[in-house]
């Protein structure tokens, strides 16, 4: 049963929350992500909703302060709504919690990417702010989540992520329904590999933007589960490990962060 203040989306509200209401949540595209993390992680754990499959999780951090697991959904129209809600009932630090595809050559498969910035290809990101507008994570929870990583001995990478609407054109795959790039994205990979970009992934750069106009903390881990400058496929083998990783260091993270 949740409290009347529910929200539309997301399915609860902050009568849902009890009398110790957690101001940080993790946030993956994946509703089993969510659950896994919030099983396996947190303790004490209630289920907030399973809506839409934006599942939502309340719990207790290995230190005892609270945190929501929650669900983006995929792509950032997606992600733009629940984090609106999530602000909506008191977040005031959301980490993303994803996977990507490197598109450097030393970034593989298995490790993690910190998003320190991203180059923000999305449409979702311009009702929100003009395009010019930085899409830069939290520097004190990039900190956390590098520190997070050293301390844990998960090899890292903190940099750029290219951030973009679509896991198939957008990231210039033709191994797809769709063979046909347009001219705009024919290459793009090894330009923003000459530009120093580590990876591509599909969240963060809305939820950047959001951070900083909204006024919460963002930041955003990745594992790595395609390597760009070989092929397009997703390797499944070295998914496990990356998303573990990814966790690990999000949750070691969050206790450090004030
Ligand atoms: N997520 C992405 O957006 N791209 C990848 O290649 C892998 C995961």
């Amino acid at each position: 049963m949740t409290s009347s203040d529910a929200l539309y989306h997301i399915g609860f509200g902050r009568g849902d929350l009890g009398p110790q209401p957690p101001v940080l949540a993790f946030l993956s595209g994946d509703p089993g992500r969510a659950r896994y993390i919030a099983e396996r992680y947190l303790t004490g754990v209630k289920k907030l909703s399973e809506n839409r499959g934006l599942n939502s999780y309340l719990g207790l951090l290995p230190n005892g302060r609270p945190a929501l697991s929650a669900t983006s959904g995929m792509g950032a129209p997606s992600l733009s709504i629940v984090v609106n809600e999530l602000v909506q009932v008191g977040m005031r630090a959301i980490i993303r919690i994803g996977t990507c595809g490197s598109i450097q050559s030393h970034v593989e498969p298995g490790s993690i990417v910190i998003t320190s910035a991203a180059l923000c290809r999305q449409g979702a990101a311009n009702d929100i702010a003009p395009i010019e507008y930085p899409a830069a994570a939290d520097p004190f929870l990039t900190v956390a989540l590098a520190e997070a990583a050293h301390t844990l001995g998960v090899e890292h990478h903190v940099g750029i992520t290219a951030s973009v609407d679509t896991f198939y054109e957008g990231q210039e795959r033709t191994g797809s329904a769709n063979p046909y790039l347009l001219r705009a994205l024919r290459g793009i990979t090894e330009e923003y590999r000459q530009l120093n970009v580590l990876n591509y992934e599909m969240e963060s750069g809305t939820l950047l933007k959001m951070g900083s106009v909204y006024g919460f903390a963002a930041g955003c881990v990745c594992g790595v589960i395609a390597q760009r400058t070989e092929g397009e496929a997703v390797l499944l083998e070295a998914k496990a490990t990356a998303v573990e990783n990814a966790i690990r260091v999000a949750v070691e993270a969050a206790m450090r962060f004030a």
